[in-house]
């Protein structure tokens, strides 16, 4: 009874609607936001409202997405909405990808569709890994390093002071032992420190968080170098455990030919990326591949859900499995490639841009993140919602940064520059000790303000 009032209410509130006899205007905007009082109906005028605060709202994110540089999010996903018409349905993945459950609204065969493309882009076999669709990057990490610590309980967890927080929040919850290992200026793990914390914890075995792309400066530690490393300080195939935490560029580094590869057959033990990052979806979501024989260390049988339990989450967002195998269905590897191509070019010519306006800035070889002094003023900053760290800024040239925005940006950059700096009361920041002496163009170390080369 009490839907068939809520249909015949929705029918006359349309038709209220759309002969204009309520009239959107007539809405209070800055209110409209509050809920309702907890037992107030949704009458016909609060719906007419509802629709403005969605087109406004609408209104407001394609403009803040026209000025979103510093996040490592690819915003091109008008294409997704083909999907559009799954949102009427709850999909939930619950439980293990590759058991049958008794819930039968899932996308499963896509996750597992999903799962098998990066098992063979990362080089492992298809009866060898096991994996999931995560809610993000994060998420992959959270399980990855529960892996590595069911397997190597008194594990010591050793990861670059840039790694991302997920890391360190991680080392937290699962109460491990962690040794900060310091970087390079690009932002690299810095393999001398890493062999000198090995060395005096020789006892204990090693999982070692490698980045595949820090957050800040999109460095990638060098894997190989970190394998050697362990060998030469005495520890066996059995005694470490290396998770790669590709969030941006493990959609990055596969199809650059001048990159070294991090691949399975190098005898990682897992990966994770963030999927709404350089492939793009509308919500966060990420992929995680293992190897098949240690998921049984998670794994515990579930009566209610008459499957396996052996992923972070519960119930698990069932519609990011059917975007990730649209994305990777629509654009291919050659697409992805397409982009990755674009991303670097556009970066480079940033980094250009940049340099010829006398800011001190770095780009990390086959990088996408641009690092440049952080602007003065807080508003700039948050009109390009660029992400600061110290006296850094960065730009994350991500598929949906075009050069008219990159050109937009630049011009505004420097012409706010001349107002903040104009009167040399203050300078701008020395970067020497962050990005490096040549890429440093404050007083001492390159042409100050009115520089450039
Ligand atoms: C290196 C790295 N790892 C993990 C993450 C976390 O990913 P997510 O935001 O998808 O949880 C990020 C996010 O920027 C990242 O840069």
């Amino acid at each position: 009874m009490a839907t068939l009032t809520s249909v015949t209410n929705t029918k006359t509130n349309m038709a209220a609607i759309s002969t204009g006899a309520i009239d959107e205007n007539d809405c209070n905007t800055p209110e409209t936001f509050a809920l309702l009082e907890l037992y107030e109906e949704c009458d016909v005028e609060r719906q007419v409202c509802l629709r403005k605060i969605m087109t406004e709202f609408q209104e407001h994110l394609t403009e803040r997405a026209s000025h979103s540089l510093g996040y490592h999010l690819n915003l091109s996903c008008n294409y997704l909405m083909d999907l559009s018409p799954l949102l009427r349905f709850h999909i939930n993945n619950v439980g293990d990808p590759f058991k049958e459950s008794n819930f039968g609204l899932h996308s499963r065969k896509f996750e597992v569709e999903v799962l098998d493309w990066f098992a063979q882009l990362w080089e492992i076999e298809k009866d060898e890994y096991w994996g999931y669709v995560t809610n993000g990057g994060t998420e992959g990490n959270l399980q990855a390093l529960l892996l590595g610590r069911e397997l190597l309980p008194d594990g010591i967890l050793y990861t670059s002071r840039e790694s991302h927080y997920s890391i360190f929040k991680a080392a937290r919850m699962y109460r491990m032992d962690c040794q900060i290992i310091s970087t390079l200026t690009t932002g690299e793990i810095d393999c001398d420190d890493l062999r000198a914390k090995l060395i005096l914890n020789k006892d204990k075995p090693a999982i070692i968080n490698v980045n595949i792309g820090t957050t800040f400066k999109g460095a990638i530690d060098d894997l190989d170098l970190i394998i050697k490393t362990l060998e030469e300080c005495g520890f066996s195939d059995n005694r470490f455990y290396i998770h790669c935490d590709a969030a941006l560029y493990g959609l990055i580094t596969p199809f650059l030919e001048q990159t070294p590869k991090f691949s399975f057959k190098k005898g990682i033990g897992s990966v994770s990326v963030s999927a709404h990052k350089l492939l793009g979806a509308p919500m966060p979501c990420g992929v995680h591949i293992t190897r098949k024989e240690y998921v049984a260390l998670l794994a515990q049988n579930v009566e209610y859900i008459a499957t396996l339990d052996t992923t972070i989450s519960g119930s698990r967002n069932g519609h990011t499995p059917i975007f990730i195998w649209y994305g990777l269905n629509i654009k291919g590897y050659k697409g992805i490639r397409l982009d990755v191509r674009k991303c670097l070019m556009n970066a480079q010519y940033l980094r250009d841009g940049l340099r010829n306006a006398g800011i001190s800035t770095m780009l990390n070889e086959m990088s996408i993140v641009v690092v440049f002094e952080r602007p003065l003023d807080d508003e700039f900053i948050k009109h390009w919602q660029l992400s600061c760290v110290g006296n850094m800024a960065h730009v994350v040239v991500m598929p949906h940064v075009t050069i008219k925005m990159l050109d937009d940006f630049l011009h505004d950059l420097v012409l706010k520059k001349n107002i903040w700096y104009k009167y040399g009361e203050v300078q701008p920041p020395c970067l020497a000790n962050e990005i490096g002496v040549s890429n440093c163009n404050c007083l001492d170390h390159g042409k100050g303000l009115m520089g450039g080369n």
